[in-house]
């Protein structure tokens, strides 16, 4: 088993401006039949809460970074289907589990089928303790700000790449934890596809 897939480097421009991409933007739970490619998905991953000029694409209470960013990859080229953790520092992603875990993930979330529809499937999920170590019980509330700003940057790049996605926060924690096998929790699943 392949561990490590460094991904490509993300494009620092594009043809979208933020403007269009706001306007545009609105949930969407149909996708294409269509892979997509390890670029887009780079890409997508990036946008969240990736390494830019500064710290990262997402700011963080403190900087405490208490997200992290998964993959649920049904149909991606060159990338086996499987669970991934998208690491932020290497740009790259660690395989976790080698089954496609779209249909699992869709029967956690209460069977909404565009999860299990969409090629991928991106799950934002917190450890709470590395900011509320620095901040008690109002942590809670910086960690729930943090994944707000890391799904609206998706949802914008999806924008931007010609996707949809729609923000699920419909789902039993527990399953979820489960099929991913991790300890963090899940605080959003966000399928993407091409529209
Ligand atoms: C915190 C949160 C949780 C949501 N959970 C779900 C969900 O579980 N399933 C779903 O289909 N949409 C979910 N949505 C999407 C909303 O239904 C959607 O944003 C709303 O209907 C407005 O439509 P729009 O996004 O197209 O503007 C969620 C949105 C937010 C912000």
């Amino acid at each position: 088993m392949i561990k490590e897939i460094r991904l490509p480097k993300p494009k620092e421009k594009g043809s979208v401006s933020i403007e269009e991409a706001l306007n545009k933007r609105k949930s969407v739970r149909d996708y294409k039949k269509a892979s997509l490619s390890i670029e887009e998905v780079s890409q997508l991953l990036w946008s969240g809460s990736g390494k830019n000029l500064y710290r990262r694409t997402a700011p963080s209470a403190g900087a405490t970074y208490p997200l992290e960013i998964y993959l649920v990859a049904g149909e991606v080229e060159g990338v086996e289907p499987g669970v991934y953790h998208y690491s932020i520092a290497r740009h790259s992603l660690v395989k976790i589990k080698e089954q496609d875990a779209r249909r699992e993930v869709c029967r956690a979330a209460l069977e909404q089928r565009m999860i299990e529809r969409a090629p991928i499937t991106i799950i934002i999920a917190a450890e709470y303790g590395r900011t509320t170590a620095h901040y008690g019980q109002r942590g809670i509330r910086y960690v729930h700000m943090e994944v707000g700003h890391v799904g609206q940057n998706v949802s914008l790049q999806a924008v931007a790449l010609n996707m949809g996605t729609v923000m699920i926060g419909a789902f039993d924690d527990q399953r979820v934890k489960e099929v991913l096998e991790i300890e963090e929790e899940p605080l959003y699943i966000i399928p993407v596809g091409k529209i």
